[in-house]
């Protein structure tokens, strides 16, 4: 096994002479051959101006450093994909995958023996884990942290639930111009990603509770000094692995890691992403996550931290009350607890080091949960053959079993147009259906999913309704949505099916998503649809769209591309 600036050389025919290429172009940094003949880190840095989620990327690059001199290694930081939530044209999504292809190839292009990835910002995290099972070198997680809560009118504002629910308000003729917009300068009031139990969140506590960052590191605020010395932390561990050259990813992302990390999103009212992106990473490795294993988790966890969107408080708060560590305390019953970690120790470890503060309230017992069940249920059906999801613990109870009338949106951009016309025939007690909203029908799976009140209906002081889609919704939404509703439209799936009017069920308790048209008549629908669905985004022909059209995998298979599956090819 080769180590250093000897590993992974260019191809020139003479393994020598590729050697002394390579160390005559890095001596132009005033690299001294003692510093090249150390352990080499690599660091992802994942700074842009574009993603002020990552501001404080700098900073980390220069903690971790730090951390990899005095622990003997020679730090070499290099730039990858950086994608910010919203400038990520059309969507985020439609990135992550590139982003993973980016950042697997740069691990196995360049020379090093060990890695800390910066990651932060939705879908970044996710392609850093898909990127590193793959590669397989040995990788530490540093989530950037999430930012400092903002104030407004003396009530605390986090980027971005208060940011969906203000503007629903505003929608509705309750907060007026001026207000909205000195509203919008403090929804995000630091770097650092956002303070909710969103995406990047969940993200971040599951590579810390998955043993690939380190304990705490998903919720120490970016802007703290903490968050340094947990950097430098990572940059000496990881030195520490590059010359054991263990733990790798593959020894750390087990199927008994992929369980803790289901237990915990649902113990922390996480993001319905999660699920995708952990299917994704698992995908990689060949480890299977089943619908049916998460919907019986989301029976036997109870959502425990209250934050918002399910509950009341932030990640700064989730922080103080001991983090991920001591909510393992809450849950070592249904954990495997002798998961490995990259600190070397197990996941055991990691809960015995938890401040245990008495008198913390965010973290609840296991006796007084936010929710008595877990954030998410998988609901099948005529109309979800292969599965949905539903976010219960963000959802309007009264809505839990519904049966409503169907209003039907055929794209994304049918929805934009129409959902605030005063002629759209529709009540409160209607059902919401976007379709051609999936991964291969927007294109990207766009976080469309959270359709707005129309705003009709919004004026009337309406604020949630059952909707329906195979799109996704950002973590931090919150509302009585279905989402991924799998196979999508697009290639056929039974929500192209749905038309006006159409009676559809909704019973979350029993787990079914039923449209209630007989059999007959759907195969009648069935043989009229066209080829091309007609909400559909028309079929790129070059580029990187055209590769994801002719490759994103459906939601129930974590929407990565098939030829980036080992093994036989996965049902499309
Ligand atoms: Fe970056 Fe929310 S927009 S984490």
């Amino acid at each position: 096994m080769t180590h250093g600036m000897r590993k992974g050389l260019t191809s020139y025919g003479d393994a020598e002479f590729s050697l002394f290429l390579r160390k005559a172009f890095i001596k132009a940094m005033g690299l001294s051959d003692d510093a090249l003949a150390r352990p080499i880190v690599g660091i992802a840095n994942t700074y842009s101006d574009y993603n002020a989620c990552h501001g404080n990327v700098p900073k980390l690059v220069e903690a971790i450093k730090r951390g990899v001199m005095l622990a003997g290694g020679l730090p070499m930081e290099f730039p990858t994909i950086s994608i910010h939530e919203s400038f990520a044209y059309p969507t985020s999504m439609f990135l992550r995958n590139l982003m993973a292809m980016d950042t697997e190839e740069m691990l196995r292009a360049q020379p090093m023996d060990a890695v800390v990835l910066i990651g932060g910002c939705d879908k970044t995290i996710p392609a850093q884990m898909m990127a590193a099972a793959s590669a397989d070198v040995p990788a530490v997680f540093v989530p950037v942290g999430p930012m400092l809560v903002g104030h407004h009118k003396g009530e605390v504002l986090g980027a971005c639930t208060d940011c969906r629910r203000l503007w629903g308000e505003h929608r509705g003729g309750r907060i007026d111009a001026a207000e909205i917009e000195a509203i919008n300068e403090r929804l995000a009031p630091t770097a650092g990603t956002c303070m909710v139990m969103g995406t990047a969140s969940t993200m971040a506590c599951i590579v810390e509770v998955m043993g690939l960052a380190l304990p705490r590191s998903a919720t120490i605020p970016a802007t703290h000094a903490d968050r340094l010395r947990s950097a430098e932390a990572s940059g000496r561990q990881a030195v520490a692995m590059a010359i054991s050259g263990h733990p790798l990813p593959s020894e750390v992302m087990t199927p008994a890691a992929f369980r803790n990390a289901l237990i915990i999103m649902q113990a922390i009212g996480g993001s319905t992403n999660g699920l995708i992106h952990l299917t994704a990473a698992a995908g990689r490795l060949r480890i299977p996550i089943d619908l049916a294993e998460v919907d019986r988790l989301g029976r036997a966890v109870p959502v425990l931290v209250d934050l918002k969107p399910s509950g009341a408080h932030y990640m700064e708060h989730f922080h103080w009350a001991g983090g991920v560590p001591r909510l393992l305390h809450e849950l070592q019953d249904l954990l495997d607890l002798d998961a490995p970690t990259v600190m070397g120790g197990t996941l055991r470890d990691c809960m015995n080091g938890a401040e245990l503060d008495p008198g913390q309230q965010v973290i609840r017992p296991r006796s007084a949960p936010i929710n008595a069940h877990g954030s998410m249920a998988v609901l099948r059906g005529n109309l979800a053959p292969r599965g949905a999801i539903i976010k219960q613990s963000a959802a309007s109870p009264r809505l839990m079993s519904h049966t409503g009338r169907a209003v039907v949106f055929d794209s994304v951009e049918d929805m934009t147009l129409r959902i605030d016309s005063p002629e759209l025939d529709v009540t409160a007690d209607d059902v919401l259906v976007l379709r051609n909203a999936g991964p291969i029908g927007a294109p990207g799976m766009p976080e469309a999913g959270y359709l707005p009140i129309p705003r009709k209906l919004a004026v009337q002081g309406v604020k949630d309704m059952v909707r329906l889609s195979d799109a996704r919704m950002s973590g931090t939404a919150f509302g009585t949505i279905v989402l991924h509703m799998t196979p999508e439209a697009a290639i056929g799936g039974p929500l192209a099916l749905v038309r006006n009017g159409d009676s559809i069920r909704l019973d979350v308790a029993g787990r079914t998503l039923e449209l209630l048209v007989d059999d007959a008549e759907l195969a009648r629908r069935r043989a009229t649809l066209p080829a091309i669905s007609p909400g559909a985004a028309p079929v790129p022909d070059r580029g990187y769209a055209a590769l994801f059209h002719r490759s994103v995998l459906q939601a129930d298979q974590g929407c990565d591309f098939d030829f980036l599956v080992p093994g036989p090819l996965p049902l499309k």
